[in-house]
């Protein structure tokens, strides 16, 4: 068993090249198997889910490589359409295969995701948009056994009750090569969904629209492989914007979205930090004296709204901010569970239903804590960072799923944090 061993105080200080994003590595991964060719993808980040997704490739028949941040996908040869059991349950997202099996080889069977440590994660919106293209799902024994119906599947038009990041890549993968068009309205429009799209047209897919609410997708016969960069992952960006607002110090990212992260920064910058973004991709961050509280309510809302995902770690930020600081989650029902580690290493949180309400206290102590999610136990690295003495952070192969070598990045920027491998 790992854990992570955190010694608060120090600030942070340094410059830092974001890593590629996992939210976006993930559907395109899964898009691979559609080209029927290799694809290389550059930038790829070395997190488990990665290579959860390679795993699931390498199962369908699909030849992988992974080295320096580069994954190698050829998937000329395709000998299965089922993905065991215990691969999919390895990644929450391994959903995502769901469209892009069916759109390559008619048929596949998967198995429903379960729920996880964010709460239910339901795939209603998943199936009844692939129904619609003309897939024949059912569920069996906790199977997904999908078939299409026809000689192809089909072009449907489909408005999501809710923009879902998951069932809209589900869909633009299905549509890339089904016959006639596919129209999405209130479609996702976070920029890992344009980033899947700016593949998929590096791989010869008539999409438009991505980035918007409505995405056009008319479907092609084939298509091929490509080389392909990833987008650098705009919610590490912000768990290091706000370790480093927790614990003071200044901090410059390269490599970093700049207006993909907007509506975190603005946000950010209501904390008093000092915030100036150079160029397209610089941010640099400033935290001097102690942060103030956000006075407007935070809510989590599809992009552009503020992220969820990045909602515990400016809680992290906010825990010992001057005054008092409100937290609306609106994504999903169960994301506040970082909280009591929080409380435990003293801060002051309410939390009633989806509101959060954070009094910012003096300081902070170590404790001992475990890891609930990816992005919470991010934010508990963060407290621990800004906490007076040791915290133990336990079920880190949670941390592992989205953050490449964090521990390593930690002590870039001159913060105390050691991996240890415990019986
Ligand atoms: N939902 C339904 N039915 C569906 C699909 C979704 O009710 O058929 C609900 C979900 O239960 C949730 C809400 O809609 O309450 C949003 O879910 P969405 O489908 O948008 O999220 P997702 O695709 O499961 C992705 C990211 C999450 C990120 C969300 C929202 C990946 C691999 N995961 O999840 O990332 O929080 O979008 O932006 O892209 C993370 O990185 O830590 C993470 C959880």
């Amino acid at each position: 068993m790992q854990k992570f061993i955190v010694r608060g105080g120090r600030r942070l200080s340094g410059e830092l090249e974001l890593q590629g994003c996992k939210n976006s590595s993930l559907p395109i991964l899964a898009a691979s198997l559609l080209c029927g060719g290799e694809c290389v993808l550059m930038n790829c980040p070395k997190l488990t889910d990665v290579f959860a997704a390679l795993r699931i490739l390498g199962c369908t028949g699909c030849k992988c490589t992974f080295s320096d941040n580069t994954a190698a996908v050829d998937s000329k040869d395709i000998t299965r359409n089922e993905i065991p059991e215990e691969l999919m349950r390895e990644m929450r997202s391994s959903i995502i295969f769901m469209g892009a099996m069916l759109g390559r080889c008619g048929e596949c069977t998967v198995s429903v995701p379960g729920g996880c440590e964010l709460g239910p994660r339901p795939i209603d919106m998943h199936i009844s948009a692939l129904r619609r293209m003309g897939a024949d799902i059912r569920e069996d024994g906790g199977k997904i056994i999908c078939r299409r119906m026809g000689e192809k599947l089909h072009g449907a038009k489909i408005s999501l009750a809710f923009p879902s990041v998951g069932a809209t890549e589900n869909i633009i993968l299905c549509a890339v090569t089904a016959d006639g068009e596919t129209v999405i309205n209130n479609a996702a429009r976070e920029p890992e969904i344009c980033d899947l799209c700016g593949f998929l047209r590096k791989c010869g897919a008539d999409i438009s629209g991505d980035g918007e609410s409505r995405i056009v997708i008319k479907g092609v016969n084939a298509l091929h492989g490509c080389e392909y960069r990833i987008m650098p992952d705009r919610i590490a960006g912000a768990t290091y914007l706000s370790m480093t607002a927790a614990a003071g110090g200044e901090i410059i990212l390269r490599n970093a979205c700049v207006p993909d992260l907007e509506p975190f920064l603005s946000v950010l910058e209501q904390t008093g930090c000092s915030i100036y973004t150079s160029s397209r991709d610089r941010v640099y961050l400033r935290s001097g004296s102690r942060l103030k509280a956000v006075r407007d309510r935070i809510r989590t809302m599809p992009h552009p709204g503020f992220p969820t995902d990045a909602q515990a770690v400016l809680m992290a930020a906010l825990l010992c901010a001057d005054g008092t600081s409100v937290f609306e989650e609106n994504i999903f029902d169960c994301r506040y569970r970082h909280t009591d580690a929080f409380i435990k290493m003293g801060a002051d949180i309410q939390v009633v239903g989806k509101i959060a309400v954070v009094k910012g206290v003096r300081s902070l102590h170590g404790a001992a804590v475990d890891a609930t999610d990816l992005r919470g136990g991010a934010a508990m690295i963060s407290a621990a960072l800004s906490a007076e003495g040791m915290t133990e952070i336990g079920r880190i192969c949670h941390i592992d799923r989205g953050y490449e070598k964090i521990e390593e990045t930690v002590r870039l920027l001159g913060g105390d944090m050691q991996r240890v491998v415990k019986d």
